[in-house]
């Protein structure tokens, strides 16, 4: 029915340019949503909280967004870039949905990001944080509810000063969110006077860390600084302890370290600090009903990238209510995502003018299977968006 709006809109559109009718956008009965993101391979958890966040809110509200029902398509996307532009083509051309939803992995992301640009179709990033999503590669249909891999990370620096550490080594997959999220912290630390020792890399998603932690043990630097999530995270905080580093160099890290992956590191993650837009414990009332709603639905608590799923059902929402459900009203829709104040479980956040959420970032310390508030790293970060030119 929706397709048969489009197409009919479509002729319309034709009609109007030779004078004959003006077209007016109507409410389609469904929303068609394309959901990419990793079900297998190291982020496949991570692919499912965003799936269930995103379906809470959805089933919150009688299965609809913005008044209007909502039918998914679904596509596995093993967080593997070389199948990403075919993977993102099945859920535009085959699929003909009226949105992308994903990724977990920023080079997965990016890929998805040149094929929502090339045929225009609104795009909801609730994770993959690539510098360049809100930077080089902005456009009108592409909105982030997540974060830049810049942002976690950059506010880490002013910390790590403010502890009196002046020598870090860095470890991180070689790989944009890895890169992106070690040079973001690189930027703020060396700023304040903070010295990057060496900066170890090792291929995505690899977990083979022995000969890294040797070096750092010869290399006693005062901390290390990492990005890693997922299993890879679990892995590396359990080697880590293992080779006795834990109590001798003090390991930080953005909090994907230990989003979701405490309980799986078995004691490994107590006491470890990681900075992030999600803590557990916030004190607000969205976070509160967010919480037991999450649980009751799926037997266990919500992490940041259920949050982030959940978000991007809440923009959507904001942009379809402000069009009364009229899906081919893209200009209202957009408008409307852009002024939005996503009222978020992890605090209210605000959209950049490059489509970025404007956020807190928590410092935060692992404890049993939480990472509770220590304090607010920075206030309303906003990304710099090196390079976007939105039009
Ligand atoms: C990324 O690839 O952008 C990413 C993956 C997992 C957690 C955070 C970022």
């Amino acid at each position: 029915m929706e397709k048969t709006i489009n197409r009919l809109t479509g002729l319309l559109a034709g009609a109007a340019l030779l004078g004959l009718v003006t077209p007016a956008a109507h409410a389609a009965d469904t929303l068609k949503v394309g959901l990419m993101l990793p079900a297998t391979g190291t982020y496949a958890k991570l692919g499912n909280a965003i799936t269930n966040g995103f379906k809470l809110y959805v089933d919150e509200n009688g299965g609809k967004i913005g008044g209007v029902a909502v039918e998914y398509a679904v596509v596995d996307d093993e967080s593997d870039p070389a199948k990403a532009t075919e993977n993102a083509n099945k859920l535009v051309k085959r699929d003909e949905v009226d949105v992308l939803v994903g990724t977990v992995h920023s080079g997965v992301a990016m890929a998805m990001a040149k094929v929502a640009r090339g045929t225009k179709t609104l795009m909801i990033v609730p994770n993959a944080g690539a510098d360049e999503l809100t930077g080089p590669l902005c456009a009108p249909n592409i909105f982030r509810t997540s974060f830049t891999n810049w942002q976690p990370s950059y506010a880490m620096g002013p910390v790590l000063l403010d502890k009196g550490v002046k020598k870090v080594v860095t470890l991180t997959w070689k790989y944009s969110a890895g890169l992106q999220a070690i040079e973001g912290f690189k930027e703020s630390f060396t700023a304040g006077g903070g010295e990057i020792v060496k900066e170890l890399t090792l291929p995505f998603p690899n977990t083979e860390f022995q000969p890294y932690l040797t070096e750092i043990a010869s290399l006693k630097p005062d901390a290390v600084f990492v990005f890693f999530a997922g299993g890879g995270a679990v892995k590396l905080a359990k080697d880590y302890a293992a080779a006795g580093l834990k109590d001798s160099i003090p390991l930080y890290g953005s909090g994907f370290l230990t989003d979701g992956t405490l309980d799986a590191m078995g004691g490994a993650g107590e006491g470890l600090q990681t900075t992030l837009h999600y803590a557990d414990g916030l004190d607000n009332a969205k976070d509160k009903a967010f919480r037991a709603g999450y649980q009751k639905a799926y037997g266990m608590a919500p992490d940041v990238y259920a949050v982030q799923g959940y978000d991007a059902a809440q923009l959507l929402a904001a942009g379809l209510s402000a069009v009364s459900g009229k899906v081919d009203d893209r200009k209202g829709m957009i408008a409307a995502m852009e002024a939005a104040q996503i009222d978020s479980p992890r605090g209210t956040f605000s959209m950049s003018a490059a489509h970025n959420p404007v956020q807190d970032i928590y410092l935060r310390e692992g404890k049993g299977s939480a990472n509770p508030v220590v304090s607010v790293a920075a206030k309303a970060l906003a990304d710099p968006a090196r390079g976007c030119r939105m039009k």
